[in-house]
This record gives structure tokens, sequence and C-alpha cells, in this order.
């Protein structure tokens, strides 16, 4: 039998060890690489924080397998047992250019489905955090369910690029959305936009490509609220894969996807 509260308890309190390592390093100089791009950064923090992760749950979990942003993980093509899906830093950009406004993030999925989902806002120092079937809370305080909110009263996450030119979608798709809507808020880690869909800092988050570690943790949290995520075009997410994410409050999820995204 798997003892998922005491998965639950070493996950907290790892992640909030790896904080305040993160936090340590504020006072030490990094060393920033760049991956697929100039403007894809990673860090000597990015990489010893996931194996920080993957030594702690090697050593008390072996038969679990972990999918991490940075690699050291396992090579993960099938949803089947307990895995661990760890983003060290989101937003990691921020991280290096503000210190601040990044995330730790974790989802641990059990044959597909997401039993824990946590969001570790380190600079605050508040934890997202959410059981399967039990709710979402922010560090002790219970989160609300999340009721509909129309589009003109809404603030709606989404990243500027989304409504220039680019490779993913019209333009013409988002802007009357944009146009509609209260406010436009982008804060640069996926991971924190959930979490403030989640919280109801923003009414929903819409980008055209995320990878499993930036949302894996943010779809249990979300569902224990009853918001709702798909892909743009509104099919279901596929956990192990890169999908376009469009999470939301209920309601105002069918209003986005019916007058403005079906034409995506
Ligand atoms: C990135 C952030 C960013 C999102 C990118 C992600 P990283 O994650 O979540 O907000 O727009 O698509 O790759 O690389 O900082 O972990
Ligand atoms: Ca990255
Ligand atoms: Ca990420
Ligand atoms: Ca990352």
């Amino acid at each position: 039998m798997t003892n998922w509260k005491d998965i639950d308890h070493h996950a907290k309190s790892w992640i909030r060890e790896a904080g305040e390592r993160i936090r340590g390093s504020f006072a030490t100089s990094l060393s920033i690489q760049t991956k697929s791009n100039p403007n894809d950064l990673v860090t000597n923090m990015d990489k010893e924080t996931e194996q920080f992760f993957i030594s702690r749950i090697k050593e008390t979990y072996p038969d679990h397998r972990i999918l991490g942003e940075e690699g050291y993980g396992h090579e993960i093509e099938d949803s089947k047992g307990i895995i661990w899906i760890i983003d060290p830093i989101d937003g990691t950009m921020n991280f290096v250019h503000q210190q601040r406004n990044f995330a730790i993030s974790i989802g641990i999925y059990e044959e597909g489905t997401g039993m824990i989902g946590l969001i570790y806002d380190v600079v605050h120092d508040e934890l997202y955090h959410a059981f399967k079937g039990e709710g979402a809370f922010m560090d002790d305080t219970p989160l609300p369910k999340l009721e509909h909110r129309e589009v003109k009263e809404a603030i709606i996450g989404l990243n500027a690029t989304w409504v220039t030119e680019n490779k993913r979608i019209d333009p013409s798709v988002l802007a009357p959305l944009v146009r509609n809507a209260r406010g436009t808020r982008s804060y640069g880690s996926a991971a924190l936009e959930f979490a403030y869909v989640v919280s109801g800092r923003l009414d929903c988050y819409i980008t055209m490509r995320l990878a499993p570690w930036d949302f894996a943790g943010g779809l249990v949290l979300l569902h224990e609220v009853g918001g709702i995520a798909t892909t743009v075009s509104g099919e279901p997410i596929s956990i192990l894969e890169r999908n376009s994410i469009f999470a939301s409050r209920p309601g105002l999820h069918k209003e986005i996807l019916n007058s403005y995204l079906n034409k995506a």
C-alpha cells in the first residue's frame, strides 16, 4: 500500500528545504548558461535544486520515477506507477534578473492521475499545496472554490508574445480578448500563473506551449478549486507531452473558448 501521507509530508519538507537553499544562493554568484537560444537560461541553482530532489526521492522512494526539466531524472515514456514531475526553478529568467517571481513546482502522479500538487513561491515563502480530494491551500489557508466571472471583469494571464506575430497562434484571435478583458498580466512563471488562477489573483491563464514540469503541479491544484484546464482548442491536456494551456475559472473557460479561442 502506498503511504500517500508520508509522500506528501516529505515532498513539502523537501520543497521548503530546496527553497531555503535557493534563498541562500542570492548572496553567492550564479553560473548562468544558455540552452536552446540566448534567452533560454539555466543556472547552477536550477541544476543543483533538481539534483537535490532526485537524491532525496531515490533514497526514500527507490521505485518512484522522476521527470525533471534539467534532465537528471529518468527517461519517461509512459505514466505507469508513481512519477514526480519537477521544475526546480520555474521562471529562471526572473530568478536571474529579478531574484523574485519564480517558483519550485512539483506534481506527483499515480498511473497518470494527479495526487499531489505543490507550487512554492520561494521569495514570499508561500506554499500552494493540494492533495487529491482534499482541497487546495496556501500555507494553512484553504482556497475557496472558483466561481464564474465575465470577460469584462476578468484579469487574464497572457504573455505579449501571443498578440504579436508568432508561429503558434494568429494574433487576431487573442487581440479581441485583450481588448474586452478588464486587464492582462504576465508574470514570466507558468507555475506562479497557475497558482494565481488557483488563488483567484488571475481569472485565467493562456499560453501556447508548456512542458509537463511547467503545469504538472498546477493542474492538481486547479482541479481542487474547481478550475478547468484544457489546451487552447478545448482538448484534454496530455500530462507527459508539451501542450498549449488554457487554465481558468469555470464559466469563464466556456465563454472564452466559445467566443474567442474557437477561432484558433
Ligand atoms: C518558463 C516559464 C515561462 C514560460 C516558459 C517556461 P522556466 O519556465 O514558466 O513563464 O512562458 O514557457 O519555459 O524555463 O523558467 O522553467
Ligand atoms: Ca528552463
Ligand atoms: Ca518551467
Ligand atoms: Ca525551470
